[in-house]
Formats: C-alpha cells, sequence, structure tokens
C-alpha cells in the first residue's frame, strides 16, 4: 500500500503517519498516513493483497505484524505502545467479519461484556442482563429503520 492520502488533519482522534509493517519478513505498508477525526467514517478500498487487513491488524494490535517506521496515534496517546487490549478498552479494536458461533454464549452475552468492559474503563457502572435488553432492542430498532430508509433499499425495492 505505497498511496497517500492527503487530508485535512486537524484535531484527528486517529493519525498514522509514514506506517511500514512487515509480516512474515516482507513489507506491506510502505508509509500510510492517513488522519480520521471524531465522527468520520473511511472506507478503505484496493484490489486483495494491498494490505488493507494488515492495517487494520497492525492498528489493532496483532502480534504478527511488525511496524518498522512511522507512527499511529489516537486521541494524542502513542498507539503502537498499547497492549492490544488496552487498545480495545481505548475503542480501536476489530469487529469480526466472520464471527464463530460459541456454544453457551449468546450475542446478547457477548455484547454485554464487551459494552461492560468499556463501561468499567470508563468509570461507568455496568449493566445487568434486564438493563442491557432494553439497550440492545432500542439499538436494534433504530438499525431497522435506517436500513428501511437506506437509499440502496429504495433503489432495489423500485428495480
Ligand atoms: N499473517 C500473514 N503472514 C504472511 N503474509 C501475510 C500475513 N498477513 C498478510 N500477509 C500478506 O500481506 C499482503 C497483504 O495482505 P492483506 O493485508 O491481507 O491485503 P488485503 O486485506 O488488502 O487483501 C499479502 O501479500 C498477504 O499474503
Ligand atoms: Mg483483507
Amino acid at each position: 500500500m505505497p498511496g497517500k492520502v492527503k487530508r485535512e488533519t486537524g484535531n484527528a482522534l486517529l493519525e498514522v503517519k509514514g506506517l511500514r509493517v512487515a509480516v512474515a519478513g516482507n513489507e506491506i505498508l510502505k508509509g500510510v498516513d492517513l488522519a480520521i477525526r471524531a465522527g468520520e467514517v473511511h472506507a478503505i478500498m484496493g484490489p486483495n493483497g494491498s494490505g488493507k487487513s494488515t492495517l487494520a491488524q497492525v492498528l489493532a494490535g496483532h502480534p504478527a505484524y511488525t511496524v518498522v517506521a512511522g507512527s499511529a496515534t489516537y486521541d494524542g496517546k502513542d498507539l503502537l505502545a498499547l497492549k492490544p487490549e488496552e487498545r480495545a478498552r481505548a475503542g480501536v479494536f476489530l469487529a469480526f467479519q466472520y464471527p464463530v458461533e460459541i456454544r453457551g454464549i449468546t450475542n446478547s452475552y457477548f455484547l454485554r461484556s464487551a459494552l461492560n468492559a468499556l463501561r468499567k474503563e470508563r468509570g461507568e457502572p455496568e449493566l445487568d442482563p434486564i438493563d442491557f435488553l432494553q439497550v440492545l432492542e432500542e439499538k436494534v430498532k433504530r438499525g431497522r429503520y435506517r436500513a428501511r430508509r437506506h437509499p440502496a433499499h429504495d433503489r432495489r425495492a423500485r428495480a
């Protein structure tokens, strides 16, 4: 991934500068610059093997990836100096692309554990299963509403 995207970097929440990353002895990322401000949604596109997953993994702290040069800061902190679990508690983590099924662990239990880990970190009280169910139902309701309102859905509906 040699390309650089020039954009406004003022008040960046996540700032990656000149990041070079090797995996299994090969340098895959060759100087990535990226600045993301709070509330922004970014999509990184590129051919297979160009290093998109490598960038995501190294930011999350996967041990197979070696940072050769460059920096990544999150909320002013040196992201690369933090352990993966510290990055996750700060808000940098990978969602599952293909979640595995673990018998006995429901989605609700899993999501509540994740949320409570964040709440604990922020000094907020943890949610019990009943409180969490309300949060979950509210989010699901809002998600459904958004999905129906998305223009892509309208287009498909008309086609
Ligand atoms: N754990 C790994 N071990 C060895 N090679 C890897 C590993 N992860 C990625 N690579 C190599 O790094 C390159 C970039 O892969 P990847 O980041 O998965 O690209 P993308 O997500 O853009 O398709 C590929 O050549 C891939 O084979
Ligand atoms: Mg990938």
